[in-house]
């Protein structure tokens, strides 16, 4: 498998244009994925520059690029500062996240994710981790089953499909593989929209089983904190609560969104988001790649 093959780079002229690149800078690549990035960002960079790109997947080491100004660093993006701090960097000139998973990991069957083949209900981005989907979908009650399908999911029938799946635990026993999940939801799909609504079911329990949310917020935070004034954050989404919270940061520096103002009624915010709409990719890219349909770049720049 080749870098290409890997994952194709979504928005990359765009998002890379986002960082704003000074080429003596320092720069981290929290999602390196197949580097496709990765490597247009030391494209741009001089021989002073640096790079570090994480991912949690042991899978990605084979993308790391041969360069003398790039480390890899194979951890959950959440721990940015605590990495970074044992390389010696406090402050950093970008930060790039290009979230969720990538084309690899639906293209083997054995981890989980995809719908098109059978497999085991893994989905674990980090095969060191401790929840698997199959903990997830035999394990949590009705509620918690219900809450991740209608949050994550967007699944307006998300406690029929809880109820579906506890019913048939106690009836016939727990669900083994994605082809069986699949089995005992899709009579409650809409036959129009079933692919999408299965799809939407399978990106729910991979965000509750990688923590996406969680580790999204972190790693913001460490990201605001170690900016330089006029550093830049550049993220991609593909999902409306990650945008959300990516708004949010990039507007005022925190989770919350809220906007510190001061006595005159200034804004204080330690971060300024740079348009107030999230970029999409055009119709070719969508055409050419249908994984950047649902993608939104955001870039938020630090103030002080
Ligand atoms: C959409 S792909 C990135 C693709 C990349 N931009 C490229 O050009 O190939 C996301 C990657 O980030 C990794 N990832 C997702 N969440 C992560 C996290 N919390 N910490 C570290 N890596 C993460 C995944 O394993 C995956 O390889």
């Amino acid at each position: 498998m080749n870098t290409e093959t890997y994952h194709v780079p979504v928005l990359l002229s765009e998002s890379v244009d986002g960082l704003n690149i000074q080429p003596a800078g320092l720069y981290v690549d929290v999602t390196m994925g197949g580097a496709g990035h990765s490597r247009a960002i030391l494209g741009r960079l001089g021989s002073e520059g640096r790079l570090f790109g994480f991912d949690q997947d042991a899978d990605a080491v084979q993308n790391a690029p041969h360069d003398g100004r790039f480390t890899f660093v194979r951890s959950n993006f959440r721990f940015l500062r605590n990495w970074l701090r044992y390389y010696g960097v406090d402050q950093v000139d970008g930060v790039l996240a290009d979230l969720g998973v990538s084309s690899h990991h639906f293209d083997e069957a054995g981890r989980g994710f995809s719908l098109r083949a059978d497999g085991p209900l893994d989905m674990r981005m980090n095969r060191q981790a401790r929840l698997t989907a199959a903990d997830v979908v035999n394990g949590y009650e009705a509620d918690d089953l219900a809450r991740i399908f209608g949050v994550y999911g967007e699944m307006r029938n998300a406690r029929a499909l809880a109820a579906a799946i506890v019913r048939h635990r106690s009836v016939i026993g727990s669900v083994g593989t994605t082809m069986q999940l699949q089995q005992v939801l899709q009579p409650l799909l809409h036959p129009a929209r079933e692919k999408k609504e299965m799809a939407k079911v399978f990106q729910a329990l991979r965000i509750e089983v990688n923590g996406e949310m969680q580790a999204l917020a972190d790693m913001l935070t460490a990201a605001v904190q170690m900016l330089k004034p006029g550093g830049r954050l550049v993220v991609l989404s593909y999902h409306s609560l990650e945008d959300r919270m990516v708004k949010n940061y990039m507007r005022s520096g925190n989770q919350q969104g809220q906007v510190e103002k001061d006595f005159y009624g200034n804004v204080m915010s330690s971060m300024r988001l740079l348009k107030g709409y999230a970029q999409e990719a055009s119709p070719e890219e969508q055409e050419r790649n249908p994984r950047s349909r649902s993608a939104r770049l955001r870039v938020g720049e630090k103030t002080a």
